[in-house]
């Protein structure tokens, strides 16, 4: 556990109140009060650090990170290439980037700058290392956190200028060796786009190319490529006098890096949680999401993360923007804690006087000091975390089964053209998904490069591509006992977009021949029984053929494929196959998993039932020893029976049997 606590504080923006000393006193004495551990700095301070071009001023920073050091609160300190000083811009526009429509930015906002330009990356560089030099080796300074949301600015998250554009040819050139390679995995031939020099290739552009897949697929892996050796230069950069760890904050679903990638020049994994709470009455859906990301984070290593943002009231970039109701703070920052973070971090700890952010949610408000209810929300919080760490030390969520999200899937099946051109992918893994969650069983999130032994279940929704190697991986998985599930759509084409031919990569497992695939406009849709019970299948309706000796499960009703498969489970080697041909509801996904937790014996902590609204999740240790969560996010009081004898982690308040939570309320079992 980094710092030895679960962490509670977040950014801190000392940089905007230099000449304020009486705040900068009064944010110390409040931190103390609101049980802060540790702070962000420096995230957007490069204009401050760095006043002219080659000059440095570190003494303010300094002193903050003593004064913050005397008080017992430990620092995360930022690289500052997060937004750029306007002295750097003006002289050297080429670190501004290029859009794919050709033109350039003009200096402003932040998250802008090219990842490939040498000056760039020299003035980061630079930077990076006297900050490594002079804070590298500080007391209570813990972490490095780079940059900020990388790749957060633009509909792509990339730079189009003339530097990338020949980072792109000479990264295809090694991928590809020649042009030929190149113009088959693009399939060329198609409407004449062969290239026949290097020079002819450029990036995707609203003016230019759309049409190949197979170049667009290529320049996502790019963009992610240049962005990870960015934040690798800088990880180097600030490792250079010091040996901390680094981390980076990564954002909820974001299409245009594959975190998978990124997370390797990293050793701590963090992200920043905005979930829109108070969206609708109904919180599920907002907290199958949050749990969703959460683990995706913790997935990416298989070990704890940082929450690194998270707002303790209200953020100010929705076109509404609701106040956490009573209890939902304290809620919303265990589920994290629940799902494997190590910290509950807020953006932002004082709201700043001026700009877009003036009215962000933080820790303190522009009035009334400690005096709020945001600050006794986060108050609780500060009081409830250390009363966890010592029994959460050591532990980390160990699911048993895990759920395929691969960013290079997401890409292909988003960007391909047919059957349908309304495909959402994160959208379809949240509905399987949310079958878990409502079930209070834990899933990993992993992409096609995962190993599988040591889970039990393996679900893959909407697994369009297939990676080489990826096959035989599920194949052997499933041979040695595990349960694979996957859907329609799916193994289509290979890590270029070009379509398998001849037959699905996994026939054999699956037991099943695919055809045809109907995408049925609303008054289409067709229906099937499951168990007795009715269901829709709309909007992708595979129609396949089950081999001998295949079980099938539901069938259409309805329509000239009234009778094909929909549901179908395969025995292959030790284990079982499921294919799901039809989109469906929730109701079904929940039918549909819940027999498959039964079958294999999945269960939730509790070894219960849970009601509507409540999940459960468990932290443990190598010897089974840890926490468990049971989080009620309804606005109403609930009783989770049947739970057996159970004590409360911070009170050892025995409950006999069954469970009473409040409305939005966390209780905290030991196991
Ligand atoms: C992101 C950024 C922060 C801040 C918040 C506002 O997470 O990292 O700097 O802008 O959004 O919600
Ligand atoms: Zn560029």
């Amino acid at each position: 556990m980094l710092g030895g606590h679960l962490l509670h504080g977040g950014d801190y923006n000392p940089e905007q109140w230099l000449d304020c000393p009486e705040v900068l006193e009064e944010d110390i004495r409040l931190m103390k009060e609101a049980g802060v551990n540790c702070v962000t700095l420096g995230v957007f301070s490069w204009a401050v650090l760095e006043p002219e071009e080659g000059v440095y001023d570190f003494e303010w920073l300094e002193e903050i990170i003593d004064n913050l050091g005397k008080a017992g609160i430990q620092v995360i300190l930022a690289t500052p290439s997060g937004a750029m000083p306007h002295w750097l811009t003006q002289k050297y526009p080429e670190v501004m980037q290029v859009r794919a429509d050709g033109q350039r930015n003009l200096p402003g906002k932040r998250h802008n700058f090219c990842y490939t330009s040498p000056v760039m990356r020299e003035k980061v560089r630079a930077i990076d290392e006297a900050l490594s030099k002079r804070f590298g080796r500080k007391e209570n300074v813990i972490l490095w956190h780079i940059s900020n949301e990388l790749g957060g600015n633009f509909s792509d998250g990339a730079c189009h200028c003339e530097h990338c554009q020949e980072a792109f040819r000479r990264w295809l050139q090694e991928k590809y060796g020649t042009l030929e390679e190149l113009n088959h995995a693009w399939w060329g031939r198609f409407w004449s786009h062969v290239y026949t020099d290097w020079e002819q290739i450029h990036s995707p552009a609203p003016h230019g190319e759309t049409t190949v897949t197979g170049l667009e697929i290529d320049w996502r892996r790019f963009v992610t490529e240049q962005m990870s050796d960015f934040c690798g230069m800088e990880r180097r950069a600030v490792k250079k006098y010091s040996g901390l760890p680094a981390t980076t904050n990564f954002m909820s679903f974001f299409k245009n890096l594959d975190y998978h990638r990124l997370q390797k020049e990293l050793d701590i994994i963090s992200w920043d949680s905005y979930p829109f709470w108070h969206r609708i009455k109904d919180e599920v859906p907002e907290a199958v999401w949050a749990a969703a990301n959460h683990s995706v984070m913790r997935s990416m290593k298989r070990a704890p993360f940082l929450l690194m943002e998270s707002v303790p009231s209200a953020v100010n970039w929705r076109e509404y923007n609701p106040l956490k109701r009573p209890g939902m703070h304290m809620l919303s920052s265990m589920q994290a804690v629940a799902h494997g973070s190590d910290s509950v971090l807020y953006f932002q700890w004082r709201k700043g006087r001026g700009a877009y952010e003036k009215f962000h949610g933080a820790v303190l408000d522009h009035r009334n000091g400690g005096n709020t209810r945001t600050f006794r929300d986060v108050s609780e919080v500060g009081e409830r975390l250390p009363l966890l760490a010592k029994k959460a030390a050591g532990t980390v969520n160990r699911p048993k089964a895990a759920i395929l999200f691969d960013w290079e899937n997401w890409w292909a099946v988003e960007d391909t053209t047919g059957p349908r051109l309304d495909l959402d992918y994160v959208q379809c893994v949240l509905s399987h998904y949310r079958a878990f969650w409502e079930a209070g069983i834990e899933a990993d999130f992993i992409n096609m490069d995962a190993e599988l032994d040591g889970y039990k279940l393996v679900s893959a929704p909407l697994n369009y591509m297939y990676r080489a190697g990826y096959a035989e991986k599920v194949r052997s998985f499933v041979e040695n006992g595990g349960t694979f599930v996957t859907t329609y759509f799916s193994g289509e084409v290979n890590e270029t977009d070009l379509c398998f031919l001849g037959r699905h990569p996994l026939e054999d497992v699956l037991g099943i021949g695919t055809e045809e695939i109907d995408a049925p406009g609303e008054e289409f849709a067709n229906r099937f029984l499951y168990c007795g019970k009715e269901y829709p299948a709309a909007r992708m309706c595979a129609i396949v053929h089950a081999k001998e000796g295949v079980s099938v499960l539901a069938s259409y009703e309805e329509d000239f494929y009234r009778g094909c498969p929909v549901v179908t489970e395969n025995a292959y080697g030790k284990g079982q196959a499921y294919f799901l041909a039809a989109e469906s509801d929730q109701d079904f996904y929940r039918a549909f998993y819940g027999d498959l937790f039964q079958k294999t014996g999945l269960e939730n902590p509790l070894r219960t039932e849970l009601p509507y609204g409540v999940t459960a999740a468990e932290r443990t240790d190598e010897d089974g020893k840890g926490l468990v969560f049971v989080m009620n996010f309804r606005n109403e009081p609930v009783k989770v029976e049947g739970t057996g004898r159970r004590t409360e982690a911070e009170t050892g308040k025995v409950f006999e049997g069954e469970i009473e939570l409040g409305a939005f309320e966390c209780v905290v079992l030991d196991v």
